[in-house]
């Protein structure tokens, strides 16, 4: 089934700024009926339109994730947007901040998909869960690798997922995003995609229904050199 985004009922996490936030304005301006707009402090997220609907979520709170599925019973289109970049070096980085990524990126990320199973499986027509990503999900940038090691593993709990939420009528898409203009990597001095533009790339590859979406230029060429040779990849990686 391919996502229509026009008169879905959408919920983006870690949406009060970075991509989360343009993709709340992408989906508003595509037609979605409703945007739940998540974040940890509801007072940082900006309401530009009346269809979106603030909700408050941690992602590593079970009693948030429990709320948040209690307000927004009507999701058909869930993006796991929120992620976190505590730790770089993987020799260096302290325990407590290589676990303050994967909390976030893969125990997170799981966490809000079990917690709105019921909610999709209800959706009439089917729904779709987007998993926001990164290419350091298919090779280590090793100047993030305790990060990239927090996507590899998100990349591999979304390839478990995807034949069993399939059998439930509920498609499992990956982002694999390169470089966005975000606060997330702003002391990192490479050519970046805007956040608008990383956006309109990630609905662009829900309406065709892509498992892999690569959502901006420098993503696209990482993507064909991936599909071509994961070895060439990874050496292209390291030597950034
Ligand atoms: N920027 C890049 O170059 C890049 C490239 C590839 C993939 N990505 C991925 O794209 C996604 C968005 O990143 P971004 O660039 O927009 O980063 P960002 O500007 O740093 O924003 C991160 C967002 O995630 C939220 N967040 C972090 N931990 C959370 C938690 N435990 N619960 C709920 N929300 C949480 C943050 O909320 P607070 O404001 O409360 O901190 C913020 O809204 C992430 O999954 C990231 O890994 C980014």
């Amino acid at each position: 089934m391919v996502m229509k985004i026009e008169g879905s009922v959408a919920l983006v996490t870690g949406a009060n700024r970075g991509l989360g936030k343009a993709l709340v304005s992408a989906l508003v301006e595509a037609g979605a009926a409703k945007v739940y707009a998540a974040a940890r402090d509801v007072r940082k997220l900006s309401a530009d339109s009346s269809r979106v609907v603030p909700l408050a979520l941690d992602t590593t709170k079970p009693e948030q994730i429990a709320a948040a599925v209690r307000k927004a019973n009507d999701v058909t289109l869930l993006i796991n947007n929120a992620g976190a970049l505590t730790s770089y070096d993987v020799l260096t980085a302290s325990q407590a901040d290589l676990d303050a990524d994967f909390r976030t990126n893969v125990h997170g990320t799981l966490a809000v998909i079990r917690a709105f199973l019921p909610v999709l499986e209800r959706a009439a027509g089917g729904a779709t869960i987007v998993n926001v990503l990164s290419l350091t999900s298919l090779a280590s940038f090793p100047a993030l690798g305790g990060y990239s090691a927090s996507k590899a593993a998100a990349w591999s709990v979304t390839q478990a997922l995807r034949p069993q939420l399939k059998a439930k009528h509920i498609d499992l898409l990956a982002v694999l995003p390169g470089p966005i203009d975000t606060d997330m990597v702003k002391a990192l001095p490479m050519p970046k995609t805007s956040p608008a533009d990383t956006a309109k790339g990630v609905l662009a590859g829900i309406g065709r229904g892509e498992e892999e979406i690569f959502p901006d230029p420098m993503a696209q060429q990482m993507g064909a050199l991936w599909n071509k040779s994961h070895k060439e990849f990874e050496r292209a990686f390291a030597s950034f």
